[in-house]
């Protein structure tokens, strides 16, 4: 099998993706090992026996739904690849909203942050390598997602980075830095699971691979923004700040939850699609 028909009897194999043709070029030029370009510039090039075994099975497992980002093993986010797997949530792009969003309103002097629900590590690892100096601390209560998260830290070679295992503000309790369970940060930013458990995007396209853990959030989405709300308030440094990205429905409530547990200067910020996507505050 030449690249050109790889590349035809894949597109009309994946007639339930929104992107055929692009996936099929993804999911080839990864079984090849090479680039999209390399396809382009030689189509009549044949695949070899365990080429073209790799390439039907990816191609196989894409048309019954499996995510590329799954089938590639990595997902790429700020300016780096993460490994990915089934355990953790594939990172978005509106979630790099966060990342520079800590970027401009923190200085870059020593800080204490933490990342909660952190997955593959995404916004925690992106802060940690844009900023040496600043310590992170990023957890999960999913023992599979931080293996994932330990894995891209060792890949990136940071080392200001602590991973904990724990619910919400449990896993904040102290630590290898910490002296004793006291501990108050600068800035606490989380992307939390916030879908309702009834919403239809979760039977639809990649979210159905994903971890419900990372997704799906009790009381119409808000219960874990809710709980992280009200138990970091101890946590932060008086003037601290909490980060949370939301559904772009929820910022009205977001906004609400955190006045009613007493925080200040409460903004909501939009996504480059301009949907209302994270939501700051200052304790
Ligand atoms: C929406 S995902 C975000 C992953 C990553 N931060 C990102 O932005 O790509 C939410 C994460 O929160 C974790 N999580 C869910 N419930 C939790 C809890 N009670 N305590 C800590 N982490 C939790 C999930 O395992 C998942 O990794």
């Amino acid at each position: 099998m030449q690249i050109q028909q790889a590349l035809s009897h894949a597109s009309s194999h994946l007639n339930q993706s929104e992107s055929p043709r692009l996936d099929a070029e993804i999911l080839l030029a990864h079984a090849l090992g090479k680039s999209r370009e390399f396809l382009v510039t030689w189509p009549e090039i044949d695949l070899s026996e365990s080429e073209q075994h790799t390439f039907l099975h990816l191609l196989g497992q894409r048309a019954l739904g499996q995510p590329i980002a799954y089938l590639l093993g990595k997902k790429a986010f700020w300016d780096f690849d993460l490994t990915v797997n089934s355990d953790v949530l594939i990172p978005r792009p509106e979630t790099e909203l966060l990342v520079e969003l800590a970027l401009e309103h923190l200085d870059t002097s020593k800080h204490l942050l933490a990342d909660l629900g952190t997955g593959s590590g995404a916004i925690a690892l992106a802060l940690a390598k844009e900023r040496p100096e600043w310590q992170l601390v990023a957890t999960d209560s999913s023992e599979a997602a931080l293996k994932v998260a330990k894995l891209n830290a060792e890949n990136l070679r940071l080392d200001n980075i602590e991973l904990r295992q724990g619910s919400w503000c449990e896993a904040l309790k102290g630590g290898k830095n910490s002296e004793n369970s006291n501990e108050k940060y600068d800035a606490i930013i989380s992307n939390p699971p916030y879908i309702d458990k009834t919403d239809v995007h979760l039977s639809q396209g990649d979210v159905r691979f994903e971890p419900v853990q990372a997704l799906v959030a009790e009381e119409q989405g808000l219960a874990d923004l809710r709980q992280i709300a009200t138990q970091v308030l101890e946590k932060l440094k008086p003037d601290a700040i909490l980060m949370l990205e939301h559904g772009y429905q929820q910022a009205e409530a977001v906004r609400q939850l955190l006045e009613q547990s007493g925080y200040n200067d409460i903004q909501t910020h939009k996504d480059l699609a301009g949907l209302e996507r994270v939501t700051m505050a200052r304790r």
